[in-house]
């Protein structure tokens, strides 16, 4: 990438975002309303974070978003980050377009988009990890990547970290926070703190902890198993929590215990995945080749299409185990979905969008850093690349504090900023192709709202 020169995605994409945001009055206006009342009327389970601002989004056009009373935003979230490459990118409706005209669906049979995908994603999945196969969900990707574990180790037992997310699916709640809907972890999973250093477990310093969490975890695996350690299971960086980054030293260290324990190493790359972070994989950072890593998010910028990696030698035990018909599902990697993640990641390496993930994260995080010494409710910014985002804190008590968090959510949606929180965390994750230019400016409007809240909470 020549400096001052966009790739060509971050300029068709961020080129809508001149006039944004741009409000035309409250938000949520009357029409999202009136949608959130139809909506709940007919259904169950929406978000509470959606019903604290049920606004109505109508369309969306690279890195902006238009809500049904015509208000206009930089979207910092994305729909989780499933749509980094911007809204209606014309590369990949086109893609699918092309792709529906010839061939919708069919289940697990070869097709020519599907060996492409394959072929192409395995020049950039780390290491060996090239056998690869799809999903439609994080979740059943977690799941997938749980039974290759279980197939290889012949165990069962799966270690996971605080504050780790993988999906709401049995295997995938066994290795997340659990709650009282989801009932009783299965056994032979348990979890351990992880290295969360602005609120070590352990109250230890990382400057001279030598990775005390990491030795606990060890220990915490040999008093938890019993003998059938399948698999530990980690996030290189935190999502659900709000972009938490381990200290230097912690992957390589995890490494070291799947290998001692005879564990295999499952990155769940799913938000760190494909440049999000400033290197292609999460592990990158450190140099780190896991067994197995699950990850889609973005890979098809919306079109539900998930991906597990396993290392190439674990072929011939999956073949003995029959895997083959074990794993799969009825839309997963279907032509649609291919076509869509194929064209993604040929945009993805085409615009060296992982070079401008890393350079525009490090500008955004300069900034986030210098907004959270000037405004006390932010105890601390943080992330790698575009995966950013703010923890937020009593002044008071230094609690960390989810009403603030929302309030700070709830603010930045009325100025036409949409991010998404997550108890007291605020995710906040440009595009992969929103220019420094639209991030700076989104983030100068959201520290606008952290200066309101914080008026309110002084
Ligand atoms: C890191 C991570 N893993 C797994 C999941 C689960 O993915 P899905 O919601 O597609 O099932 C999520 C969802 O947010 C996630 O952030």
């Amino acid at each position: 990438m020549k400096p001052g020169k966009l790739p060509r995605s971050v300029e068709w994409a961020s080129s809508f975002a001149g006039h944004a945001p741009r409000l035309q009055g409250r938000v949520p206006g009357p029409r999202s309303l009136a949608l959130r009342e139809r909506c709940l009327r007919g259904e169950f389970g929406s978000y509470p974070w959606v019903d604290q601002v049920p606004v109505a989004f109508e369309s969306g056009q690279g890195v902006t978003l238009t809500d049904a009373d015509d208000n206009l935003y930089i979207d910092l979230t994305h729909g989780h980050m499933g749509a980094a490459l911007g809204h209606a990118n014309p590369e990949i409706i086109e893609a699918v377009h092309r792709q529906m005209s010839r061939l919708s669906h069919v289940r697990n049979q070869p097709c020519e988009i599907r060996a492409q995908l394959q072929e192409t994603l395995a020049r950039i999945t780390p290491g060996n990890l090239n056998l690869i196969t799809f999903y439609s969900s994080g979740t059943e990707a977690a799941e997938g990547a749980m039974r290759v574990a279980r197939a290889v180790t012949g165990g069962h037992e799966f270690v996971s970290f605080y504050g780790d997310y993988h999906g709401r699916t049995t295997g995938a709640i066994g290795t997340s926070v659990g709650s009282r809907m989801t009932g009783p972890r299965p056994s032979g999973f348990f979890s351990v703190p992880n290295g969360y250093c602005h609120r070590c477990e352990f109250a230890m310093e990382p400057s001279t902890c030598g990775l005390h969490c990491l030795d606990f975890a060890e220990r915490a695996i040999r008093m938890n198993s019993h003998g059938a350690l399948a698999g530990i299971v980690a996030e290189p960086i935190t999502n659900a929590s709000g972009a938490r980054v381990f200290p230097d030293g912690y992957l390589r260290k995890l490494r070291d215990i799947a290998d001692r324990t005879g564990a295999l190493l499952i990155f769940d790359e799913h938000a760190t995945g494909l440049g999000r972070t400033g290197r292609m994989w999460g592990g990158d950072h450190e140099g780190v080749i896991p067994d197995v890593i699950y990850f889609a998010k973005y890979l098809g910028n919306g079109y539900p299409v998930t991906a597990v990696a396993i290392r190439e030698e674990y072929r011939d035990i999956l073949a003995s185990e029959r895997q083959g018909e074990r794993q799969g599902s009825t839309y997963g990697g279907q032509p649609l979905a291919c076509a869509a993640a194929l064209a993604s990641v040929q945009i993805l390496l085409r615009d060296n969008l992982t070079e401008h993930a890393r350079v525009t994260g490090e500008k955004c995080l300069t900034y986030m850093k210098e907004v959270a010494e000037r405004h006390a409710i932010v105890g601390i910014a943080q992330g790698r690349g575009l995966q950013l985002g703010y923890e937020f804190v009593d002044p008071k008590t230094q609690a960390p504090s989810s009403e603030i968090g929302h309030a700070v959510y709830q603010a930045a949606m009325e100025r036409g900023i949409a991010t998404s929180p997550v108890g007291p965390a605020l995710r906040v994750s440009p595009m992969m192709v929103t220019s420094a230019e639209v991030a700076l400016k989104a983030l100068r409007i959201l520290e606008e709202a952290i200066a309101d809240v914080e008026s309110r909470f002084a």
